[in-house]
């Protein structure tokens, strides 16, 4: 049998690092669903289908058969049942970011005991990473290269010029 996660996340836009820990989800899974949140919980600068749009033409050739992506908006552990994932990957950079995603680790374990949470640790270079920071950075004309693919730079630029900018989330930033 596939064993198969979900890679849940918003993604807004999707980083080197999400990138990163994508790549090392597949090295342990058969398949990986990249679950990609609606946005109803926080309003986004990019729609959906730019999100997933941005993610899936920066896969590597190794992972691209093996990736799906699917668009959710309910709750994470129903998702994942859908699915028929066996655990749900999260990326996780920092002290701060594990005391929240132990939280929901947990609060997902009550809800579904049979689902394992994996977290996976992105390479160091991209442990301040996060999409939150890049949109400001890009908001006020700042490099951001170093932490995003060229084609998601491209869109940052051009989402800057004809989009309001900066959007607001809560919790952790991701
Ligand atoms: O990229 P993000 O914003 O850190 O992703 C957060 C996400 C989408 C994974 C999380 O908000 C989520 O799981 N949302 C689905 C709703 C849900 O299941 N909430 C209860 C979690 S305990």
């Amino acid at each position: 049998m596939k064993r198969v996660a979900v890679f849940p996340g918003t993604f807004d836009p999707v980083t080197l690092g999400h990138l990163d820990v994508l790549e090392r989800a597949v090295r342990l899974f058969d398949r990986v669903v990249v679950g990609v949140a609606a946005g109803h919980h926080k309003s986004t600068l990019f729609s959906l289908d730019e999100r997933i749009e941005m993610f899936r033409e920066n896969l590597s050739e190794v992972s691209a058969p093996r990736v799906r992506f699917v668009a959710f908006d309910g709750l994470l552990v129903d998702f994942a049942k859908e699915t028929g994932a066996i655990a749900v990957v999260r990326g996780i950079r920092t002290v701060r970011d594990y005391e929240y995603e132990l939280q929901m680790a947990q609060l997902n374990r009550t809800m579904s005991p049979e689902l394992e949470t994996v977290f996976l640790v992105p390479a160091e270079k991209y442990a301040s990473v996060q999409s939150s920071r890049v949109r400001e950075i890009a908001r006020y004309g700042g490099k951001v290269r170093a932490f995003v693919p060229r084609t998601v730079e491209r869109r940052l630029r051009k989402a800057m010029r004809t989009k309001k900018g900066v959007s607001a989330g809560e919790g952790k930033k991701a």
